[in-house]
């Protein structure tokens, strides 16, 4: 009996030690509430924004004193966010109307599947048909993603062992830290079709990726400059933060996200420890606000009057979500309690629209490119489906 029990404790100590003690979490009853809330408000405000735009169209920004809509066609690289949150509205409203509308932008979306020019295709087209496909399977469906993740393929150089992020002079080859987040409709496409060359390639990725363009601190560079004859590192710079060696927060919150799919694909603890770390950087930050919504650069001059971008928010606490899952219980508990907090703040006047404002969009304040000066402190679609896709990984603990 000693000696069973003695076992056993033992089993204890290696589970905990190796990060997979069952965590259990306790979401809070008044959040839960508040949640049910916003959905039920998302609800209405996403029918409010089909009614703003024309049929071929998708939603970009909202700027709030001209009272406009910026819209895009179906090229630009978050055309799938609006169709995916509508599915993920749908999913916990059921209200018809939604799918009726996310059926419709679909039908236009559906052509980027031949787009060999951007790598954004996992955003654009797992974030819309990959929910599709996952609410109500369809050869059509699956025959869209793996023409997309084909697409996406073409884009990959063995030679630098990185996909090409955007296109520009033959000399340079671009990536950048956002592409993490495209991987995950290639490793739907090695299950889906057994090729493994579309896991090799997401591996590949994103181990050169861990070696190019973090930094010691496990902050990320934006971009990264390759020879594409050679492979070797020419450069690393930013476009979209405050200066090259700064931290631009949607950056560091792409990969954390990108980290936690990547161990949730693989097992490989290696990535495990790079979304861990990653998180202990953007979390142990000093200029992380209370609230926890990021600044939209770590190192913005102004802090602490600079802008807030919600987005990154979004993203960190759904991935924060995930990754309190995989983890140790203080650390898992720790990320549970902070994308709890972030959940909050979001769901406060300070960046959640009032309901019938913002041309539809749910939240406020987000940063899209403030060098290009673009999409500054403006609705966002991407925050409003990472928001989303937070607050239903959030429920979900309550019915574990
Ligand atoms: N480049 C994608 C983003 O703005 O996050």
């Amino acid at each position: 009996m000693k000696l069973k029990s003695l076992l056993l404790i033992v089993l204890a100590v290696i589970l905990y030690q190796h990060g997979i003690a069952q965590n259990t979490f306790n979401p809070q009853k008044a959040l839960l509430t508040t949640i049910q809330k916003n959905l039920a408000d998302a609800d209405a405000q996403y029918k409010r924004m089909a009614g703003l735009l024309a049929p071929d169209q998708f939603p970009k920004a909202f700027h709030p004193k001209e009272g406009k809509m910026e819209t895009s066609n179906s090229s630009w690289w978050c055309s799938g966010f609006y169709p995916g949150t509508l599915l993920k509205l749908y999913e916990q409203t059921h209200d018809k109307a939604l799918l009726t509308e996310a059926n419709r932008k679909l039908a236009v979306l559906a052509k980027e599947q031949y787009n060999t020019h951007t790598h954004d295709l996992g955003f654009m087209m797992y974030c819309s048909f990959g929910n599709a496909n996952r609410l109500n399977p369809k050869s059509e469906y699956k025959q869209i993603l793996l023409n997309s993740a084909k697409s996406l393929s073409t884009r990959f150089s063995p030679i630098t062992g990185s996909i090409r992020s955007w296109d520009s002079k033959p000399t340079d080859f671009l990536v950048i830290i956002d592409n993490m987040m495209n991987l995950e409709l290639l490793f739907w496409a090695n299950k889906e079709t057994g090729d493994p060359n579309y896991y090799k390639i997401a591996v590949t990725h994103a181990n050169n990726t861990i070696k190019n363009h973090y930094r010691p601190d496990y902050s990320s560079y934006h971009v990264v400059n390759y020879d594409p004859k050679t492979g070797a590192v020419k450069e690393k710079k930013t476009a979209q933060g405050y200066s090259n060696e700064s931290a631009w927060a949607r950056g560091q919150v792409w990969g954390l996200y990108g980290f936690t799919v990547m161990y949730r694909q693989t097992q490989d603890k290696r990535y495990l420890n790079q979304a861990n770390n990653i998180a202990k950087f953007i979390l142990k930050h000093p200029h992380l606000p209370q609230d926890k919504i990021p600044y939209w650069d770590f190192n913005a001059p102004n802090i602490p009057r600079a802008l807030r971008d919600a987005s990154s928010g979004a993203i960190m606490a759904s991935a924060l979500l995930e990754l309190c899952r995989y983890t140790s219980k203080t650390d898992g508990q720790f990320y549970f309690n902070t994308a709890q907090t972030i959940l909050q703040s979001l769901s406060s006047p300070r960046y959640k629209s009032a309901p019938g404002t913002n041309g539809g969009f749910l939240l406020q304040h987000s940063v899209g490119n403030f060098p290009a000066g673009t999409e500054i402190d403006v609705p966002l679609t991407y925050a409003d489906y990472y928001f989303v896709e937070a607050m239903t990984r959030y429920k979900a603990f309550a019915t574990k």
